[in-house]
């Protein structure tokens, strides 16, 4: 991005007047373009009606679905809404089969939820998870995926990239693998999408779930699910209502025949309809220049955070995107993140389920997490160190 587009994306971000905002693998700053647009939208469910609303945008709902497949380059009947990226990675979990001895595949820098339902699943069904561990990039070892492969894996399944830490973990070479075997493989994209380039064919995945809220800059409460072409008829969903299916008589109902049946009837229209717009607002800008912009300044970041004494950077792999995390070996991450927010700077702490497996295995029990979007500003990097350095001081 150039001088014009960054000062452009501050100028529209009423948010950045207020805050320095690292915490963008929250919940980001919401543009004012896009805001405006949810307030309009609820206004007139305010003094229209919510139906008769919907009714009245209805193009403007249906231009979800479109914007969200351009964004990922699959078809808009491949795309569901769905509130939040866990339950729409939940709806494609729950509806594949397993029986017992049958086997997930997944990483070890896994989201915790992830890990929570697969056990969960496990334990019902007598199936067994299995884990890929990291190579010495800290990123999962392809090669130990390759042997691990049986004809009792099911499903191969990961984060694209975790929720505590800046890695990018290798989601086409596993995509290539899962295709090569015939798996399904399902892509939690929560944190990828909006910050990163995210093309579902050039994956491979035939699954992916998303949110709203995160590097898309849409509303929270939002989400959305891809499922690829010949898995919609082939799989039945956990729940359905009368929006998923027709009830035709006492003994019979039809399923919908397009990702719409992972979608529940009673939603947050207003939602829909701004992330719509909020992906229309990052495609203005382009996400590759996105993803360049937010990986450069992680990298500067990075970069500056290293010189600061007692500080470990704790980003893992080769790949590592905006999200910059670090502990300091005196300062309790809580402490970083209370003292910073008392200045204005948002940052978050990974701590407990999210990265659990992860940092077990590192014997870390928290970090700071700095996420970064492209409205920041190097100016913005050198306050955050400096009052960092001050702290540790
Ligand atoms: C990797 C990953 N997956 C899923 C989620 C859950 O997303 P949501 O809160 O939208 O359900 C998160 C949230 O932080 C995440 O980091």
């Amino acid at each position: 991005m150039n001088e014009a587009e960054i000062q452009r994306a501050r100028r529209e971000t009423r948010g950045i007047k207020t805050c320095i905002h690292f915490n963008n693998a929250g919940s980001s700053l919401i543009s004012a373009p896009v805001a405006d647009y949810l307030y309009g939208f609820l206004r007139e469910e305010e003094i229209k009606g919510g139906y008769e609303t919907a009714s009245l945008r209805e193009m403007e709902l249906e231009n979800f679905y479109i914007r969200v497949a351009e964004l990922i380059n699959a078809r808009p009947e491949e795309i569901a809404f769905v509130e939040n990226a866990t339950r729409a990675w939940d709806m494609i979990f729950y509806s594949i089969p397993l029986k017992a001895g049958d086997q997930i595949i997944t990483v070890r820098s896994e989201y915790g939820s992830n890990v929570i339902a697969y056990l969960h699943r496990a334990k019902l069904a007598g199936a067994e998870l299995v884990i890929v561990e990291n190579n010495e990039h800290g990123e999962p070892d392809t090669n130990q995926l390759k042997k691990l492969i049986n004809e009792k894996t099911k499903l191969i399944s990961i984060s694209h990239i975790p929720t505590g830490g800046g890695l990018v973990n290798p989601a086409k070479k596993i995509g290539e693998i899962a295709n090569e075997h015939e798996i399904p493989f399902l892509l939690d994209a929560c944190q990828s999408v909006g910050q990163m380039l995210v093309d579902v064919n050039e994956i491979g995945c035939d699954f992916l779930s998303a949110t709203g809220r995160k590097f898309l800059r849409g509303p929270r409460g939002t989400g959305f699910l891809y499922v690829k072409q010949k898995w919609i008829e082939r799989l039945d969903p956990p729940l359905i209502d009368q929006f998923a299916a027709n009830l035709i008589d006492e003994k019979t109902y039809l399923l919908r025949k397009d990702a719409r049946k992972f979608e529940n009837w009673e939603r947050y229209f207003a939602g829909q309809a701004t992330l719509g717009k909020a992906i229309e607002y990052a495609m203005d800008f382009g996400v590759s220049k996105i993803q360049k912009r937010i990986f450069k300044i992680a990298d500067t970041l990075r970069k500056e955070l290293r010189d600061i004494s007692e500080v470990e950077i704790t980003d893992q792999g080769l790949v590592q995107c905006g999200i910059v995390t670090f502990r300091h070996a005196k300062i309790n991450a809580k402490v970083i993140k209370s003292e910073l927010a008392r200045k204005q700077i948002n940052v978050s702490v990974s701590s407990g389920s999210g990265s659990r497996l992860s940092f077990m295995e590192r014997r870390i029990d928290s970090v700071v997490r700095a996420s970064l979007h492209y409205y920041n500003t190097e100016e913005e990097l050198e306050h955050f160190l400096s009052e960092l350095k001050q702290l540790a001081s």
